[in-house]
């Protein structure tokens, strides 16, 4: 092909793939696969791997994340970030609607909208293609978080249509839908990890990390509310949402137009109940005047608009009595109180169990058996105890105390200092942890045992025919056909299946181990790190907090782990086994030991790789990429348009700076 047929080939893949990607995303309806539009996706990658001179970091195949940034720089927003006032009763809505009419003399349109609970953001274009993506901050300022921002495939990196002013903003709410915060609570309680508490939470932790193709994996979605005043486009915020629209823009189709308080209240009415089956959080009702020159008249008080108000729903909340509380012991050890309520309805579903978290939590409310207790439904799944009634409590109710020792074997129980939870230490016989265990090693993220789940666990534990992972590997077909619900078939399937995972690669095998805080990406990066397991067992402390990703909390739990005679011979047995314990001769192409010891921060766009890429061959080539400078870092891979406060510093530090092809003659 030559280069002018494939800088066409090139735009029309990328104009294709944002239409789909819009289609996708922000219509909900799509007119190819998802495997179409990966194949395309691959082609279009491949073909700007080929022409570098036709980079744009707007490109659709740029959404997967790529940049690593420590620091966000903070960004002055050009138009402050007002709130909103609140309202919690229909009593201060028509005093809202009383104060409007009175000093306009009209009888007001107000726009109805939903309020998202997320994380607020303002994004800014420059002739339609996106700039800066900016937290609210302060309100005067906030952190431009744009390589996160990019990853979320709802969000136009170049604006549609036309008609749009060369420079543009607009905010809006990003959020993290409810089944992917549930998706991520699961993986993060498997890896031993504390769960988000909601997905508000869950996602203002995501746009602020550091690695934006984590952010990229977590799924987050944006709808957008607002253009500044400022902003001239029609004379009606309902028609600027429209034209928002019409640019790509995804606008919640749950938006209504009003002419009075009393259809203000009924959509308002509506969603108090409704809006437990939306896919995103919500808490309360935006009521905006929809004319921009009654809105400029109404003007602003130091701290938010005078032309809009929040009704605030109430937290769905019931009243019920605690029955019981239980504990559960998860595969790492850790103990969870459960209380056992007397059933109760709330917000559409019937209440018996209400999560307790830790003991603090039971602590701090003072919970006694037989209490009457308030439960509520937030934004969390699962609902918890806010408050006790103690002026019901019997004199001679039992105050809840933690248990001590472990509800399934016995073992005194454990509290780490400076963690919340209480762990069982027998790791050996305790039946919740070896099943827990094994759960995880079959599971499909790890090594994927076609014919296994959780209940066959269960009976091959109770069946006494496995007590811990490697004794799967000794399961004889006859011994699994005899057992109940499983026959001659499923049993092959099982065996097949157990076969075919010796040839599963070592970083889904590190990650199948079950170590606490050994993620599948954590575990991809020790093994690139380490390359075997021999290695990963001898390294030291200092060794393991050199990898990349790699802090205290993970090297702690590695060092724990093999310090455990018990775990370095179930790794000896599995070992002995045939299961991958070292990357194969493919994985380590292209990897050498050539930047061992350096830490190297990459910093600008570069010409032949993406940052990506480049991170990737410091990883493969036994180096650091570090997000921030400091006195460590060994070098700055340097590319063009470095902003002037990093250059500063790296000047003054006197750290030495690396170009693209310096770079790449190091690892030759
Ligand atoms: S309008 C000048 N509309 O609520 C008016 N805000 O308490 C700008 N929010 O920071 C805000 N949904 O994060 C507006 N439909 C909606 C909203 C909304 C959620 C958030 C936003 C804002 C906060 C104000």
């Amino acid at each position: 092909m030559d280069t002018e047929s494939a800088r066409k080939k090139i735009e029309a893949l990328r104009q294709e793939l944002d239409r789909h990607n819009y289609l996708y995303y922000v219509k909900a309806g799509s007119e190819i696969s998802d495997y179409e539009f990966d194949q395309k996706l691959k082609e279009l990658e491949a073909l700007e791997k080929e022409y570098p001179q036709f980079n744009d970091p707007m490109s659709p195949t740029k959404r997967v994340g790529s940049d690593i940034t420590s620091e966000f720089v903070q960004v002055k927003h050009k138009y402050p970030v007002l709130s909103l006032s609140n309202t919690y009763n229909e009593g201060e809505l028509r005093e809202f609607d009383n104060r409007i009419r009175r000093e306009t003399n009209l009888e007001p349109e107000y726009v109805c909208e939903l309020k998202f609970d997320g994380v607020s953001i303002s994004l800014n274009y420059l002739q339609g293609v996106l700039k800066h993506a900016v937290t609210r901050g302060d309100g005067v300022q906030g952190d431009d978080v744009t390589t996160n921002i990019k990853t979320i495939r709802s969000i136009p990196l170049k604006l549609q249509g036309s008609g749009w002013p060369a420079e543009f903003e607009i905010r809006g709410e990003v959020l993290m839908p409810f089944d992917v915060f549930q998706r991520l609570n699961e993986a993060r309680e498997a890896n031993g990890e504390t769960p988000f508490a909601n997905p508000r939470n869950s996602t203002a932790g995501t746009i602020k990390m550091q690695d934006s193709s984590i952010v990229a994996s977590r799924s987050l979605d944006a709808y957008f509310y607002y253009v500044p005043g400022e902003i001239k486009l029609t004379d009606t915020h309902f028609e600027n949402l429209k034209l928002a629209s019409e640019w790509g823009f995804k606008i919640s189709e749950h938006t209504k137009k009003c002419s009075s308080i009393d259809e203000v209240l009924e959509f308002i009415h509506y969603w108090d109940n409704e809006r437990f089956n939306l896919p995103v959080a919500t808490d309360g009702v935006v009521v905006k005047v929809n004319s921009i020159p009654v809105q400029n008249d109404l003007g602003t008080t130091a701290k938010s608009p005078r032309w809009a108000v929040a009704y605030k729903f109430k937290a769905e909340k019931a009243v019920t009595r605690l029955l019981s509380v239980s504990y559960q012991v998860g595969r790492t050890g850790a103990v969870t109180p459960v209380a056992n309520l007397d059933p109760v309805q709330l917000a559409g579903t019937t209440v018996k169990r209400a999560s307790l978290h830790n003991a603090d939590i039971i602590e701090k409310l003072d919970l006694h058996l037989n209490d009457i207790v308030e439960v509520e439904k937030g934004g969390e799944i699962i609902p918890k105890i806010v408050g006790v009634d103690t002026d019901s409590r019997h004199p001679l109710s039992a105050k809840v105390q933690f248990i001590e020792k472990c509800p399934e074997c016995s073992t005194q129980l454990v509290r780490i200092d400076g963690e919340a939870a209480h762990y069982c230490p027998n790791q050996a016989t305790c039946p919740p942890q070896i099943k827990g265990k094994i759960v995880h090693f079959i599971s499909r993220r790890a090594m994927d045992i076609d014919g296994m789940g959780e209940e066959t666990v269960e009976l091959f534990f109770n069946n006494g025919l496995v007590n811990n992972i490697a004794d799967l590997y000794c399961l004889k077909i006859d011994d699994i056909a005899s057992l109940e619900r499983l026959g001659q078939k499923s049993a092959q399937r099982i065996i097949d299946g157990l076969e075919a995972s010796r040839k599963v690669p070592f970083a889904r095998v590190l990650f199948a181990l079950g170590i606490r805080y050994i993620g599948e990406t954590v575990a991809k990066k020790l093994t690139a790190a380490f390359k075997n397991i021999d290695n990963l067992m001898n390294a030291s402390y200092e060794q393991l907090i050199d990898v990349s990703e790699i802090g205290q909390r993970i090297a702690e739990s590695i060092l724990n782990f093999f310090g455990n005679e018990e775990n370095c011979k179930l790794v000896e047995q599995l070992r002995h086994i045939g299961l991958q314990f070292e990357l194969s001769g493919e994985e380590l192409e292209g990897t050498s030991d050539k930047l061992a010891g350096l830490s190297i921060i990459i910093s600008g766009t570069f010409e032949k790789h993406s940052r990506n890429e480049l991170k990737k061959m410091i990883e493969q080539n036994g180096g650091k990429n570090v997000g921030s400078i400091s006195k460590k870092t060994s070098y700055m891979l340097a590319g063009d348009n470095i902003g002037p406060a990093k250059l500063e510093k790296i000047k003054k530090l006197g750290i030495p700076m690396i170009n693209e092809d310096e770079f790449l003659s190091m690892i030759e």
